[in-house]
């Protein structure tokens, strides 16, 4: 019978309750990211297809998906991709998932690039290569060396750098923070793992069990990798030279920052949600 056939429209108003009953908040989303996948068209194509019946296939592969995204796997390692700053990324669960507010930090280290010809920028815990590929892609002439600790996340990265043609200006180092890089940098970035310890079991599931700890977890206090960060790069600034990094907490943050010899903190930036999100110093 008609009324018993799965068409797309049909689909996505199951699964959409289904997902919203195992707790996600994006549950329309979720579906509809995961049933263009299954049918390789972009997620708008499916709207101008809600009558067309889907095939066994087609929903046999959706199902799986959608029962993984119900367990809590986050919809990006399902598909192994996420846009930031509107770029496609390829992402693995050996990447943190690049996010929105993440993408002000893009745009702040594009504003001070301004008057710079030929930027030469630090991404320090590249982890996809989102900011480093971002900033590469905005700034032409820019030279920029991204680091990451782990060796699977910087084989993302290299394919992320390879897929957007910016494998000249990009060099990927493993290494911890700025160790083996070769400074001057006009701006060392940065979006490091800034949770405390004692946070990480109040983080949502699909984030704790799924994104990688050494992604997120900071230590006890939750600014140490930003305190050893701000001594490492300070040396490695030229003068004027802006450390620019996202945090959580941001007091703290400044604290360390302000700490270390030679660095000026200037004022901390709120995200779109006005919370402070970006903590700067400059070298003086
Ligand atoms: C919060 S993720 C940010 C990833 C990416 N930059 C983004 O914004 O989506 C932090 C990254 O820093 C890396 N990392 C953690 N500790 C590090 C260290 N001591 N030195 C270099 N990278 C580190 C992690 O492997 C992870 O890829």
């Amino acid at each position: 019978m008609a009324d018993e056939v799965w068409t797309v429209g049909r689909l996505l108003g199951w699964t959409t309750e289904w997902l919203a009953t195992k707790g996600s908040e994006s549950a329309r989303l979720d579906a509809e990211v995961l049933l263009a996948h299954v049918r390789g068209c972009p997620r708008i194509a499916l709207y101008t297809a809600f009558e067309e019946p889907v095939d066994d296939a087609q929903r046999s592969r959706f199902r799986d998906l959608v029962k993984r995204r119900g367990a809590g796997e986050p919809v990006a390692y399902l598909v192994g991709s996420r846009e930031f700053f509107s770029i496609p990324f390829r992402v693995t669960p050996a990447v943190l998932v690049p996010r929105p507010e993440t993408e002000g930090l893009v745009v702040r280290v594009l504003d001070l690039c301004r008057h710079l010809e030929r930027a030469r920028i630090a991404d320090v815990g590249t982890g996809s290569g989102a900011i480093a590929v971002a900033l590469a892609k905005h700034l032409p002439h820019a030279v920029i060396t991204a680091t990451d600790l782990s060796a699977e996340a910087l084989a993302v990265a290299r394919s992320n750098v390879e897929r957007h043609g910016v494998v000249e200006r990009v060099t990927l180092m493993e290494g911890d923070l700025l160790a083996g890089a070769t400074g001057p940098f006009d701006i060392v970035v940065s979006n490091p793992p800034y949770v405390r310890e004692d946070e990480f079991a109040g983080l949502p599931a699909d984030v704790r069990l799924h994104e990688p700890r050494g992604a997120l977890v900071s230590g006890p206090t939750g600014v140490e990798v930003i305190a050893r960060l701000a001594a490492a790069a300070a040396p490695l600034l030229a003068p004027g030279g802006w450390l620019v990094v996202e945090v959580g907490p941001a007091d703290e943050a400044r604290d360390s920052l302000a700490a270390v010899a030679g660095l000026e903190v200037r004022p901390t930036i709120p995200d779109l949600a006005g919370r402070p999100r970006i903590v700067q110093a400059q070298r003086g």
